[in-house]
């Protein structure tokens, strides 16, 4: 009894003099004593601190099914941040030991549907939304957006990036991190840089030249980094010209911190690197999930002195500092209930933004009621890719039948229990012992079914109109194959039998693509009468699609990336490792997670190194400037209504120009419009430059039949500057430059020639490949 006053009197004489009760004389953590804070840690816990603490796979984990943590010290105030993978929405397990409750965050959409908006304000809007759930869940940080360039169309995470161009991909994954930052949850641009494809991609070396890196690859993340200062990057798996990129000094330092400015903290990828020395010095403060082998190979440098305490002081505080704003630290009493209806409404908005009109002979929107549903997944919809970047763990996902029904079609019952058998039945076949919760690389779907002369008769005569979907999914860890760019036997047999029997009775059949890169389109849609692009949209992807069927919602999504005519178009098909036999993909399965180490053997071309010799001749790059045919160009996307484009003026002011246009409505529709600016360079094929590139996009409100906007739009001399490998410097040449108003890279509205005055600014001649390139020149 007396103890106890004793102990209550103590503690009210502490509170009275502002003392902590655990930590009378100990400092504790604040936003402005972090160097203090620093010179109390021991060596072992700075140590600690670089790494993290595992994955939390186990149900017994704070936050089951997440991706990470760091390492927390209690007795210096120093709390564990939480991160998750959340490209497409917070990835999460949705239900814990003893715990009766669900934890569902919101499946958004996957990043195509986001870049074919070509709208920054619906990217933050996700991103905050994303970040938001984070927030109210309990972590702290996510390790998206992912925003490779989509060099190759069989890259098997294209479904988590945004485009073939970095001034899309960079602006977009800008507009996305300031919506999670604006939540006060800590963004992280990925996979820094290079990770163009997913086959040996722990050990493969991107060999590219300093131009294409300067003008594409890092440019993206430049523009990111620049416009939305992410308090995280993650450095990728694969090395480039040469080191790891978690390893490379002149990639981290000399670049992002020394010339782009860059104040954030790097993250290595999980279990990215060789080498955790190497990586400390190279400015890649923190690495995931964290090895033993790591924590010993610092702490032992840093006793020889071949890695200085200076430099892992650094290191510790950037992520100090990046503890610091985190939710966790300033104790956010998070309430695991996000607004999920005000998201899913979000979902669906997105998920119609971003589809593409391709093709459209007097069919959309559909004016009968009764459809016709051919084709698997029209039936088993793909809402995302897979892995850790793919579709998240959603309770639901609107099916594109509860959406046609939602939307008031009658569906075609015989067809719909024929369909579901054949599909139930697949996926038994496919997984005799159920099918499995999550699977990182696309899990096997069943065949499509044959249909007879007896369904197609049936469904001809009770139906308006046929609707065929054809879908793929693409996943982490291995790249698709070839044969995925075109149709199966079934989906032509398929698309032949539905459309002759549709056509013979005079009615019409329209195709969705429910996809996650481009597919072949050439060889077949003069078969059908309306080309729909419904990338892949999250949990509400079937009301989303049929907002835009129905004519709900008046399609404005523009194509991120080309639609070539065949595999082996792009220059770049000339070095991706397209035909990889399985066997050489089992191998090389992420180590780390299991990945056996590969037997020396004599580096072999697209594995263990990639040129890429198409150089800046990426997507439209290269079939624009160099005059080859495409099925869709960059940039493409028709409407339900038609747009004007007038006045398209040109204003120079100091160091940059001032562009407006004003855009019509000229049809019977209301619609949005995306609005792209193109700019040409003076003489670009001596130059060897690209005929035109992206320099600026805008979006237009919804505009009422015959309504007009004004919208503008800005450049700046440094924006149109190529980089010169000679003089390591960026260089606009003076001359006369065509400012192009597009409706795509291929089809020019306005344009206006615009005289334009030197500049130059000299960067380090860094990254430089080792071996010879041979390059694609114009
Ligand atoms: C992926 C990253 C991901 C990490 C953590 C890696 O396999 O490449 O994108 O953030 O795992 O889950």
């Amino acid at each position: 009894m007396k103890l106890k006053t004793i102990k209550v009197t103590f503690v009210a004489v502490a509170a009275l003099f502002g003392y902590s009760n655990n930590a009378s004389a100990q400092t504790q953590l604040r936003a402005d004593n972090i160097d203090e804070v620093i010179k109390e840690m021991t060596l072992e816990e700075k140590c600690h601190l670089v790494l993290g603490c595992g994955m939390h796979f186990n149900d017994d984990t704070k936050f089951p099914g997440t991706a990470g943590s760091s390492y927390a010290i209690p007795r210096l105030g120093i709390p564990s941040i939480y991160c998750a993978d959340s490209q497409q929405g917070l990835r999460m397990s949705a239900s814990r030991a003893w715990d009766h409750r669900d934890y569902y965050p919101t499946d958004f959409v996957a990043s195509m549907t986001l870049a074919a908006t070509w709208d920054r304000e619906v990217a933050f809007a996700v991103g905050q939304g994303i970040g938001n759930e984070v927030k109210e869940f309990g972590l702290d940080w996510i390790l998206a957006p992912s925003m490779n360039l989509i060099r190759n169309v069989l890259c098997g995470r294209n479904h988590e990036y945004y485009s073939e161009d970095p001034y899309l991909s960079g602006t977009i994954a800008a507009g996305y991190v300031n919506g999670v930052q604006s939540e006060g949850t800590a963004a992280c641009p990925k996979h820094f840089v290079a990770n163009n494809q997913e086959t040996n991609r722990n050990n493969n070396v991107s060999r590219i030249s300093q131009r294409a890196l300067r003008e594409l690859y890092l440019k993206a993340f430049e523009i990111c980094v620049k416009e939305s200062n992410p308090w995280t990057i993650m450095t990728s798996y694969n090395k480039l010209n040469g080191p790891y990129t978690v390893e490379d000094y002149d990639l981290l330092t000399t670049i992002v911190r020394n010339e782009w400015g860059w104040k954030g903290m790097f993250v290595s990828d999980w279990n990215a690197g060789k080498d955790a020395v190497l990586a400390m010095k190279a400015g890649n403060e923190m690495l995931q999930p964290g090895q033993d082998k790591q924590y010993q190979a610092i702490l032992d440098a840093v006793k020889s002195g071949k890695l200085s305490l200076d430099i892992l002081n650094k290191n510790v505080k950037r992520i100090l500092e990046l503890v610091v704003r985190s939710h966790n630290f300033k104790g956010y009493n998070y309430s695991n209930e996000p607004n999920l209806k005000a998201h899913a409404k979000t979902v669906r908005e997105v998920g119609a933004d971003g589809i593409v009109l391709l093709k459209n002979s007097s069919v959309l929107p559909l004016t009968g009621k009764n459809v016709a549903l051919f084709g698997n997944t029209s039936y088993d919809i793909i809402s995302g890719g897979s892995g850790f970047g793919g579709t998240s763990v959603g309770h639901y996902t609107v099916s594109l039948v509860e959406g046609m029904r939602n939307a008031g079609f009658n569906v075609n019952k015989q067809l719909l229990n024929k369909y579901k058998r054949h599909i139930d039945e697949g996926y038994k076949k496919l997984n005799p012992n159920g099918k499995p919760a999550f699977s990182i690389t696309p899990p096997a779907r069943p065949e499509e079914l044959s249909l007879t002369a007896e369904d197609l008769a049936q469904a001809v005569a009770a139906t308006d109109v046929a609707i065929i979907t054809l879908g793929r999914k693409s996943g982490e860890a291995a790249d698709r194959p070839k044969a995925e760019f075109y149709l199966t036997d079934g989906e032509k047999a398929m698309i032949k039998a539905v459309s002759e029997a549709y056509h013979k009775a005079g009615k019409k059949v329209v195709a969705l693509l429910d996809i996650c890169s481009p597919i072949d389109v050439a060889s077949w849609q003069n078969q059908v009468d309306g080309l729909v692009c419904t990338w892949q949209g999250g949990q509400e992807m079937g009301d989303a699609v049929a907002d835009v069927l129905s004519g709900k919602v008046n399609p404005s999504g523009k194509l991120p990336m080309t639609f070539q005519i065949n595999y082996g178009d792009a220059y770049a098909d000339k070095n991706f490792p397209a035909e990889v036999s399985k066997d050489m993909l089992g191998s090389m399965f992420m180590w780390g997670y299991g990945q056996k180490e590969m037997k020396p053997r004599e580096p072999q071309k697209d594995i263990d190194f990639t040129n890429y010799e198409e150089d800046i001749y990426v997507g439209y790059r290269y079939f624009d400037s160099f005059g080859k045919p495409v099925a869709y160009p960059f940039g493409y996307g028709l409407s339900y209504t038609t747009f004007a484009y007038n006045d398209l003026k040109v204003t120079q002011k100091n160091d940059s120009y001032e562009v407006s246009v004003t855009i019509k409505n000229t049809g019977d529709k209301a619609g949005r419009n995306v609005v792209e600016l193109y700019v040409a360079a003076p003489n670009s094929k001596k130059a060897n430059k690209p005929a035109k590139e992206l320099r600026n996009y805008t979006k237009t409100k919804l505009l009422q039949p015959g309504e007009s906007q004004t919208v503008s739009m800005t450049v700046k001399t440094s924006d149109l500057a190529s980089f010169n490998e000679q003089k390591s410097s960026w260089i606009t040449d003076a001359g006369n430059y065509r400012f192009l108003i597009c409706s795509s890279s291929a089809d020019v509205e306005a344009s206006q020639s615009v005289k334009v005055k030197a500049w130059k600014q000299r960067v380090h001649n860094v990254l430089k490949p080792q071996t010879k390139l041979n390059l694609l020149h114009r």
